[in-house]
């Protein structure tokens, strides 16, 4: 082996030793850099006379040509052995499981919601939706609670802009301002033309308005937001007694407990008279014996009835409201309102 023959071996051998590209050029500048070997080879040549010159240069440049080849060969390898350990890396297990989609649910409330609009249904209520954003007469006024009244100061509320200066908008402090928005609906549909107070005929009103109510209050059984759920039937001959049995007929049939108990506790509405509060007692389980509070009700007040478009001399009814938090809370056992606002995965998907 010539000398220039064992330069192109070296330097081949040191290019496959070289593991990284900077290892690979740190190899090409001993051969081919400015003091590179071959560099030096090439600078002897000025010594010699121009016939030597050039057999010699043609050698050199032989050899160095063999040396670039070697140096492009090992670049491609170390390139391509770059690309396969990135495809390893990166390398997709198909057969592994796929991700999940986690099922969805209603929430516990969603739940008695639908619950309560599928058995009112039942006996014949539409359900109304209306505005979480009221005027101070849906909420309070038309409802016979004028400015001054009492009452008002158990439902504080939340004031938001729009209304007067004497009487701001509102968040909803009850479902109640739903009897007026659509009893006023329902009298329009029927009345034709006639102004003063409807006397009919027309047929009856019939509805359960579910939905989002708005107080100050916030502990572990009261949130500042909570749902109730109003209930209206109005006609010639509603009475008290279709009350008991409406009432009677739908907590029975929700808690799914026919010998629950119902009390109808003397109470006070400015909107009903007379009003009670509507308590049920359990016969059975951890709450058997006592008596718990689940709703609000009345016969509608004469003025209500007015403030409908409707005669108090023909037509009669009741309202109730009750608070389908509660009923979902005595329904399956949960005994803080605020876990159903939290957004907590871990108890919400139990309901699932
Ligand atoms: N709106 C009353 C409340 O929130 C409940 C109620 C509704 C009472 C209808 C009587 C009739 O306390």
């Amino acid at each position: 082996m010539n000398e220039l023959d064992e330069v192109v071996h070296k330097a081949s051998v040191e290019f496959v030793q070289a593991l990284t590209p900077a290892d690979l050029e740190n190899a090409k500048a001993r051969y081919l850099g400015k003091s590179g070997v071959m560099t030096d080879l090439m600078r002897g040549l000025a010594a010699l006379g121009p016939e030597d010159k050039k057999s010699r240069g043609a050698q050199i440049n032989k050899a160095k040509q063999a040396i670039e080849a070697a140096l492009n060969d090992r670049r491609q390898a170390l390139a391509d052995l770059e690309l396969q350990t990135q495809l390893q890396a990166e390398a997709l297990d198909v057969t592994l499981p796929g991700r999940q989609r986690g099922v969805g649910g209603l929430h516990p409330v969603s739940l008695t919601l639908e619950r309560i609009e599928a058995l009112f249904s039942t006996m014949g209520f539409d359900v109304a939706d209306g505005p979480e954003i009221e005027t101070d007469w849906f909420n309070f006024t038309a409802l016979n609670t004028p400015a001054d009244h009492p009452a008002r100061s158990m439902h504080d509320t939340f004031y938001v802009e729009g209304g007067s200066a004497e009487a701001p908008n509102l968040l909803r402090t009850h479902t109640s301002p739903m009897q007026i928005r659509h009893a006023v609906q329902h009298v329009k549909r029927y009345c034709g033309d006639e102004s003063g107070l409807f006397k009919g005929p027309m047929p009856e009103i019939r509805v359960i308005a579910p939905g989002r109510t708005y107080r100050v209050d916030s502990d572990a059984t009261h949130s500042p937001m909570f749902h109730q759920c109003e209930g209206l039937w109005i006609g010639q001959d509603v009475s008290f007694k279709d009350l008991k049995y409406v009432f009677t007929d739908f907590c029975r049939t929700f808690f799914e407990s026919d010998d629950l108990v119902l009390r109808f506790r003397p109470s006070f509405f400015p909107f009903t008279e007379p009003s009670a509060e509507i308590d049920i007692q359990f016969q059975q389980g951890p709450l058997a014996g006592k008596w718990l509070e689940v709703a609000g009700s009345g016969q509608v007040h004469p003025n209500v009835i007015r403030n409908m478009g409707l005669d108090p001399e023909i037509f009669v009814g009741f309202a109730f409201g009750m608070g389908p938090d509660r009923l979902t809370m005595l329904r399956y056992g949960v005994n803080d309102l605020r876990l159903f606002f939290d957004g907590d995965l871990r108890f919400l998907s139990q309901f699932q």
